[in-house]
């Protein structure tokens, strides 16, 4: 390169008038116009207009005839004012051009692959050509935010006292419950180590080690079906702390995520955050990750019907289970009957046996599935429950409580949607505590930890694992944003008799406890601190913080939902002889 740049393409501005200027990029457009030649240069910031005159640089003009887009040239030239008619208020360069004196073409480019701004360029093609897609679209800006965030959070985390430590990546499988991704052993052949879901064992001997307070932006790998929010390979920011309690971390962690709100948006986040117990957020959300920027709230209808002749109430009731519901507000209308048998499909794949629907007409009374089964005093009861009003659409289930809640959870999204409620830009977190440290597992037949095996059980709750397993809360939070699960942690168990009286809940053997999770018992029995912690999905927040609607567009080379690598070719074969001193067969697929 014989000249050196002395602006990006988005620097240039009238104050420059006269200036001799160099500018690199690629060309984003070039158009030839009234005898003038326009080139649009682009680089990261911005695009600047260059100026070519035939009359005044023929050897110039004869050169950039031939240029073509996503060409890299080097221009240099001098700033001058565009016409009047020509200032384009859009571009922050849109007052200026260059008149280009000098011109270089550091490399041509064959013709692309697709057109960089085609939005209808289908994902397969951006994501086989990341590279080029990431040019014009919005993920260069998308990673340049990831930067600073991730720039925010470690100063943060610094001023606080924390250090950021590497964990190994060939490691053993962790508690996390996903499937893990193997790797082959040379070595030791038939022997595998796994990637970590999460560094969580490692972060816990930190603590173990006096390190006192860990973090670390850390990849973690899980192999389990994808979704817009979920890659088999993303990032946490992990952290861990000694001697502290629940309190302790979620402080921190609502500092951490008020101040990079604050820096990316300028939002002031009113802390503390609002915290729901899991039984509340299932009974009013229907869900353990509600998303506030909307009511809908789902009722308990179980009073409204005590003295119910409708059978399908009564018998529900009689088996223990409740009747709940929500207020479709003002939705009668836009709801077909197509949409509500698309609804009462819904409540069915929750395991909900039916969906009582009724629409309020505009004398006030119901019109729908169940109507007629209904007394005036049900009626009634049922108008001042649900604040119910000409117009609104009532949503019911009568089920076991977590049927109904779950079913009506996702209907309470689905209405959510259609109304076009679940849009705003607003940021609503919230804490979800008091998980339940364990779940009835009917295939095994025993219970299982709901986050891990060190999972702290509330102080008061101890006494019921014996007796009651299944009521016993855990020192378990989750920061959610908008409905989504934004991150999750815990404080641990640090006292042995506790943990053995945890894995003998779990019906796990002292012979089980010691081949999975030996060397981590072992070190614990050395005098482990108290401590917890908690993981942020950093992808996620990201995303949130984008406005990105899949964190693929976060995050620089995501896997497809089918967690290959459209760039890479990854998964591919491997050549037999590296199998072979692996100590894999080599087996025919297909
Ligand atoms: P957990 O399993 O809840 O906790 O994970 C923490 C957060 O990580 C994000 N996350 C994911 N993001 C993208 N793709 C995935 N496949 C994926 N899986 C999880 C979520 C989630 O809230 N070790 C514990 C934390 C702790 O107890 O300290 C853990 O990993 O945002």
């Amino acid at each position: 390169m014989s000249f050196k740049r002395t602006h990006s393409c988005n620097a240039l501005s009238p104050a420059d008038i006269g200036s001799t200027v160099t500018l690199c990029g690629w060309v984003n457009s070039s158009r030839n116009l009234g005898g003038l030649i326009f080139l649009d240069l682009r680089d990261r910031e911005g695009i600047t207009q260059v100026c070519l005159d035939p009359a005044t640089q023929p050897e110039l003009a004869a050169k950039a005839k031939d240029i073509r887009e996503e060409w890299v040239l080097s221009v240099s030239g001098i700033v001058q004012a565009r016409p009047e008619n020509m200032i384009n208020p859009k571009r922050q360069t849109g007052a200026i051009e260059v008149m280009a004196e000098e011109l270089e073409i550091l490399n041509r480019a064959n013709p692309m692959p697709f057109h960089l701004e085609d939005q209808n360029a289908s994902e397969d093609l951006r994501l086989k050509y990341r590279y080029l897609d990431m040019r014009r679209s919005s993920i260069l800006p998308n990673l340049r935010l990831r930067h600073r965030i991730a720039k925010i959070i470690r100063d943060i985390l610094d001023t606080n006292g924390f250090v950021e430590v590497e964990t190994p990546i060939l490691s053993k499988s962790t508690p996390e419950g996903a499937r893990d991704y193997l790797v082959p052993s040379r070595i030791k052949p038939g022997s595998f180590y796994a990637l970590p879901q999460a560094p969580q064992q490692y972060k816990q001997l930190l603590m173990v080690g006096g390190l006192e307070r860990y973090f670390q932006i850390a990849r973690c790998f899980r192999d389990e079906d994808l979704r817009a929010d979920r890659q088999p390979e993303f990032t946490q920011v992990d952290l861990e702390m000694s001697f502290v309690d629940q309190d302790d971390v979620i402080a921190l962690v609502e500092k951490l995520i008020a101040a990079v709100v604050k820096e990316v948006h300028g939002l002031e986040l009113e802390l503390p955050l609002p915290r729901l117990t899991w039984q509340a957020a299932m009974d009013k959300y229907g869900s353990d990750k509600p998303d506030l920027r909307f009511g809908l709230e789902l009722q308990d209808l179980n009073a409204v019907f005590a003295n119910s002749t409708f059978r399908a109430f009564t018998a529900v009731q009689e088996s223990g289970g409740v009747i709940k519901g929500f207020n479709a507000k003002a939705m009668a209308e836009s709801c077909s009957r197509k949409v509500l048998d698309e609804l009462t499909e819904t409540a069915k794949l929750f395991g909900a046996k039916g969906l009582v629907w009724l629409k309020v007409e505009p004398n006030g009374d119901f019109s729908g599935s169940a109507a007629k089964f209904l007394s005036p005093a049900e009626k009634d009861a049922l108008h001042k429950t649900l604040a119910a009003e000409p117009g609104d659409l009532l949503l019911l289930i009568a089920d076991s409580w977590r049927v109904a809640c779950e079913a009506l959870g996702r209907l309470r999204l689905e209405i959510a949607d259609r109304a076009g409620l679940n849009r705003g830009t607003d940021y609503k977190f919230l804490w979800v505590v008091e998980f339940p440290l364990l779940e009835w597992d009917p295939e095994e037949q025993r219970y299982a930890a709901v986050h891990h095996p060190f999972t702290s059980p509330l102080d008061e709750d101890i006494e019921k694992l014996s007796s009651d397993p299944g009521k016993v809360r855990a020192k378990a939070y989750d920061i959610v944003l908008n409905g989504v699960e934004l991150g999750g942690g815990s404080i641990r168990i640090h006292n042995q008799s506790l943990q053995a009286l945890m894995f003998k809940t779990l019906g796990i053997s002292d012979d089980e406890a010691q081949l999975r999770f030996g060397h981590i018992l072992e070190a614990f029995s050395y005098g482990a601190p108290p401590h917890g912690g908690l993981a942020i999905g950093f992808d996620r927040f990201v995303m949130l913080l984008t406005g990105a609607k899949s964190i693929r567009e976060v995050i620089a080379f995501p896997k497809t939902a089918k967690a290959s690598c459209l760039l890479t070719d990854s998964p591919s074969d491997v050549d037999p002889k590296q199998l072979a001193e692996l100590g894999i067969a080599c087996t025919e697929h297909n």
